[in-house]
């Protein structure tokens, strides 16, 4: 059997570590040409050597999306170079938590930028290829696929603005959904546990260390865990669509 994203292009936000690393892999695998970006050029390059190595065209695209224009830019590229647009994953993220008094804001800021304004602009960007993509594939369909994350669905203290970015990507996703429902662009929103990546190492020290803590006594999941789960949603036929995928490591609890 033919792989099932054969003769699609994926662009996957964040793709330079972790989740979007994983997930490039994953759907490269599955037959889409991928389109990889980040701010670290020299990790998409070999990335996409890599994926290229395998005989499936890869494209390392150096974009910055909480800057709208290198957001626009990023899409243009893909659909420049790869031809098309079938799957944006939105995964580039950051979490830096911490509690609300005495937080530096402009962790705040950062994250509002990145995990709020660059998904939604990314997405804006895409749709008029998504929606051309859907009409005229032989999937009959495209994806937007969200990275959130538990954090999208249960608040803790210590965890607020984190917590009010991954929730505003739940309700983005939901209205995007009903929004091209009819039109045939899936919405589907991860939310991912604990997940083997570069996420804490951007922690301040002190919240570092107590939010490693949680973990430690627990085998969380690696990054082609959750990469699975993208790939799975992302190659259902045309009339079905996983809207939301909860995916923890069967030992944490919270
Ligand atoms: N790890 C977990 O436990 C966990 C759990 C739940 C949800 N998540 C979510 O999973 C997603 C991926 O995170 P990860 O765990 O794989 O962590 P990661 O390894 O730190 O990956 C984050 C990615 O985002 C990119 N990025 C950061 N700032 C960017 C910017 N301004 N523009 C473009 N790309 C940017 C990073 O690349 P550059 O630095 O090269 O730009 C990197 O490729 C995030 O949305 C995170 O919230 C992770």
């Amino acid at each position: 059997m033919a792989p099932l994203l054969d003769g699609t292009v994926a662009l996957i936000t964040g793709a330079s570590s972790g989740i979007g690393e994983a997930t490039a892999r994953s759907l490269a695998a599955q037959g889409a040409k991928v389109a990889v970006a980040a701010r670290r050029l020299e990790r998409l390059e070999r990335l996409a050597a890599e994926i290229g190595g395998h005989g499936i065209t890869a494209l390392a695209i150096q974009s910055d999306v909480t800057d709208q224009e290198q957001a626009i830019a990023a899409v243009d590229r893909t659909v420049e170079e790869l031809g098309r647009l079938d799957v944006l994953v939105n995964n580039a993220g950051q979490m830096l938590l911490g509690p609300i008094e005495d937080a530096p804001t402009e962790e705040w800021d950062r994250m509002i930028d990145l995990n709020l304004k660059g998904l939604i602009n990314t997405t804006h960007a895409a749709l008029p290829h998504l929606l051309a993509a859907a009409e005229d594939s032989e999937r009959g369909c495209a994806d937007v696929v969200n990275v959130s994350s538990v954090a999208g669905r249960v608040a803790r203290a210590g965890s607020g603005v984190y917590n009010l970015t991954k929730h505003g990507v739940g309700a983005f996703s939901e209205s995007f959904r009903q929004e091209f429902a009819s039109r045939k662009v899936r919405s589907t929103l991860v939310e991912p546990g604990a997940v083997e990546t570069e996420l804490t190492d951007h922690l301040r020290n002190g919240v570092r260390e107590q939010v490693r803590e949680r973990f430690t006594d627990i085998h969380i999941l690696e990054a082609a865990d959750v990469a699975d789960a993208i790939a799975y949603a992302v190659t259902r036929p045309w009339h079905v669509s996983l809207n939301e995928i909860l995916i923890r490591p069967t030992e944490q609890r919270g």
